[in-house]
């Protein structure tokens, strides 16, 4: 059996741990050496192994993309410098013209770059809620060419149905991007639901120990991935092969660290809905969420990420953040360490005033990996200290 046809048939944990990564033919090292050359020798001019300058390719990016698509089940992986980077790429396929759809709750930073920047270079969008189909016939032009899907979604965790997207846009000729950054590969395989790409912020889940900043694109599409491959060089938004390194290193205990995320948000929810200061638990575990349904049909479990309300409104929201101590008050998410936000203050300030706007009494949660115990324990006492 080939390489490929032997990793046809490994289940996720073998792709996460061996993808792409064979024992180094030159010394037998079992971890990819990590290649920081810039350049790469030419025995004549055109003649070379493969590589040539590192921005155009680099050994240990090579070993990142292969790794990352064969967890997304796809044929072809692109890795950025950032999430946002990767989407900018995607973006920038698009001409002049031509309408996007968005979901209604996007990741400010999703929105910033398409209502700021693309904006300006003649991309047309809407803010639509995904999750009512008919509000996305209504919104569909004859300019639309892609619809920008993220589910769970970053703050609100609503779920849009992946599959009722893309068989809608396949009819009309548009393709789906699924941001998957807040489920990873391992609760959720977008390709196989009929999107036509996948987007990651590595810098979470992937990563997923809060060190290193890395996006990524995967996709059976031929031609969308030559043109992305084509754009992650001439732009030049292109990880250093350090950074590959450390994502690839991350992937490695995905799973195990995925299964161990969803069992602790299940604790930190219960917790949480027992509690009289909270007025409501965004989860797409709970039966009561709107897609809930939706979401155990399309995730293998509902992730890390909890958000809240307060009865006590934003003074309470920011009374609780600041009084978590293992919960440390800080943006991003996905990695080992739980983490404590203020939305509408921090990472979606960005979109203060505009439609997608969060609310202000809401913080979110990126629940860790420590002891279930000890994370419970903590925000039960930043509830219990509430003046309200
Ligand atoms: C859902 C989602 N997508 C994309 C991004 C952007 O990724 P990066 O910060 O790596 O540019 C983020 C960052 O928070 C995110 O939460």
């Amino acid at each position: 059996m080939g390489e490929v046809d032997e990793q046809e048939g490994w289940g996720f944990e073998t792709r996460a741990i061996h993808a792409g990564q064979e024992a180094d033919p030159a010394t037998g090292a079992v971890v990819p050496p990590l290649s920081l050359s810039t350049t790469f020798a030419q025995e004549a001019v055109g003649v070379h192994k493969g590589y040539e300058y590192s921005r155009s390719g680099n050994p240990t990016r090579t070993t990142l993309e292969a790794c990352l698509a064969a967890l997304e089940g796809a044929g072809n992986g692109i890795a950025f410098s950032s999430g946002l980077a990767a989407e900018d790429a995607l973006f920038r396929t698009l001409s002049p013209g031509d309408h996007v759809l968005l979901p209604h709750d996007a990741y400010g930073g999703t929105f910033r770059l398409v209502a700021r920047v693309h904006d300006r270079f003649g991309i047309d969008w809407s803010p639509v809620d995904l999750g009512d189909l008919d509000s996305v016939e209504a919104a569909w032009t004859d300019a639309t060419r892609m619809v920008w899907v993220e589910t769970p979604t970053n703050p609100a965790l609503s779920i849009v149905d992946i599959g009722a997207i893309a068989k809608l846009a396949r009819k009309r000729n548009a393709r789906v991007v699924v941001d998957n950054t807040f489920a990873t590969p391992y609760l959720q395989q977008p390709l196989t639901l009929g999107a036509h790409a996948v987007v990651h912020s590595s810098t979470k889940y992937l990563g997923g120990h809060s060190d290193v900043v890395g996006g990524f694109v995967a996709t059976h599409d031929a031609e969308l991935a030559d043109d992305v491959r084509f754009l992650q060089n001439a732009i030049g938004a292109v990880p250093s092969p350090f950074d590959c390194y450390l994502v690839l290193r991350g992937v490695k205990t995905l799973a195990v660290r995925m299964d161990r995320h969803c069992h602790n948000a299940r604790a930190v929810v219960e917790t949480l809905r027992a509690h009289d200061a909270v007025a409501n638990v965004l989860y797409p575990g709970l039966p009561e969420h709107p897609g809930h349904e939706i979401a155990a049909r399309q995730m293998r479990d509902f992730g890390g990420m909890v958000s809240f309300t307060l009865l006590g409104g934003e003074n309470a929201a920011l009374d609780v953040v600041a009084k978590t101590r293992l919960f440390t008050l800080a943006e991003s998410l996905g990695a080992v360490e739980s983490l404590i936000e203020h939305p509408a203050r921090m990472t979606h300030a960005s979109v203060a005033g505009s439609s997608v706007a969060v609310d202000p009494a809401l913080v979110r949660l990126s629940v860790g990996i420590e002891t279930t115990g000890d994370l419970v324990a903590d925000l039960r006492q930043a509830l219990d200290a509430l003046v309200w």
